[in-house]
């Protein structure tokens, strides 16, 4: 069994020029692990915090001083590092260490066990579960945290492509429709940059209801069908929406605002005029009761908690007791470890919720989430379109494919 002998981490830099930390671990002196934390924009309130008061080099001073403790540590067993970095730090969300560290720890050390078993970092996780392939969920249209103004309030507009037979054909069919998407909006507005938001979303001056109908046309013009080969979802990131002073949803680009109750009919109207089959976070993170009803009237989209579950076993027991959710966002990042983002896939299971892996808007060019989402059995794996950071994930599940660890695509319906 793969022992810990050598461990280190540094400072790094993320996809949008961010500092963040990177670990290498290195098991019985030969097999270098390495991750690399990522970082969101629009971050939950009840996620792990990333860094020690704000600063990288606390993570790492913190770590230095408990080196001793991961040596001699199995890393092949993300519990048993769960417990050494609980030990530097019980802190509910990891206010010492920060959550990236443990995040790097966590990753960097299955990293280095799967090169010294000699396995892909699906199999050492996924305990002889079938592999299918995630669909990939991709934003192609975004504003809100992650482009600046002028774009749509909505943060983003996703396109999965559900008929697709294998992952190339799915790749590809999500390639052709963003690219399609820039020439709309090349059309729509001539003076359009191509410019585009953190996830490699375009992030075009149209509002709403425009950027809405341009992502359904793009589809429709290559020549795909709606609800068949490709479907369209909504990351609303309602919370960054919220104004718990006035208690109503601001759409600041739009210049007009929502009740609860507005909103919730807003997104119900847009599960039917689109066909979405995924909604993510439609209301602010702490209102179960709206999600409740929302996933109640809405039996064929994947009502999903991003914000509102954050990777947190215990918000998904409190969001089942409401009913609220039919989908889970699983991040590693917003739990901390890998040990308490696969408690909670497990409970997600229980609870019947359909996990979809995600990056973060600030990425690296690591690809270990999308052996997570496979060993997870994820029904999707949102991790954009395009963009180096972005693709890195995609062409991972390409290459799990010629391995032969994956066999044929996600079941969405069950
Ligand atoms: P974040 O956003 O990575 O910026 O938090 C992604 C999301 O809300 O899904
Ligand atoms: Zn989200």
């Amino acid at each position: 069994m793969p022992l810990i002998t050598t461990l280190k981490s540094r400072i790094v830099y993320n996809s949008r020029g961010n500092q963040t930390v990177e670990v290498d671990i290195i098991t019985d002196d030969r097999y270098i692990g390495r991750a690399c934390a990522p970082s969101g924009a629009s971050v939950g309130k009840h996620e792990a915090q990333s860094f020690p008061q704000n600063e990288p080099l606390r993570a790492i001073q913190v770590l230095n001083s408990h080196l001793g403790k991961f040596i001699g540590a199995e890393a092949s067993d993300p519990k048993a590092i769960f417990e050494i970095i609980k030990n530097i730090d019980s802190t509910p969300s990891y206010n010492i260490i920060g959550g990236s560290m443990a995040y790097a720890l966590s990753i960097a050390a299955v990293d280095s066990a799967s090169k010294a078993l000699g396995i892909p970092l699906a199999n050492l996780l996924r305990n002889n579960k079938p592999c299918k392939s995630p669909f990939p969920l991709g934003n192609f249209l975004g504003g809100g945290a992650h482009a600046g103004p002028g774009t749509p309030d909505i943060q983003e507009i996703l396109v999965c492509p559900i008929g697709a037979a294998d992952i190339k054909q799915a790749l590809e069919m999500n390639f052709y429709v963003h690219r399609e998407l820039r020439k709309l909006l090349e059309n729509e507005d001539k003076s359009f940059t191509n410019g585009r938001g953190d996830e490699g979303a375009w992030a075009p001056r149209v509002n709403n209801d425009k950027a809405l109908e341009l992502a359904e046309r793009s589809i429709k013009n290559s020549g795909f069908e709606i609800g068949s080969d490709l479907a369209l979802g909504i990351d609303f990131a309602a919370s960054s929406l919220w104004n718990g002073d006035n208690q109503r949803y601001e759409y600041r680009r739009q210049e007009m605002s929502r009740d609860t109750d507005e909103q919730i009919e807003f997104v119900n109207s847009l599960v039917q005029r689109y066909n979405l089959i995924y909604i993510e976070d439609p209301v602010h993170e702490e209102d179960f009761e709206s999600m409740a009803e929302i996933t109640r009237r809405n039996q064929k989209c994947i009502v999903t908690g991003d914000d509102m579950l954050v990777t947190n076993k215990e918000r998904v027991i409190e969001a089942s007791k409401y009913g609220a959710c039919s989908g889970a966002i699983l991040k590693v990042n917003q739990a901390g470890t890998l040990y308490e983002a696969l408690l909670f896939s497990e409970e997600c299971k229980r609870k019947n919720l359909k996990i979809i892996t995600s990056h973060r808007s600030g990425e690296s060019v690591d690809s270990h989430i999308s052996h997570i989402a496979v060993a997870t059995q994820s029904k999707m794996i949102k991790s954009g379109i395009v963009g180096g950071e972005r693709v890195a994930k995609l062409n991972e599940l390409l290459r799990l494919t010629e391995y032969g660890l994956i066999d044929g695509m996600a079941d969405l319906s069950s």
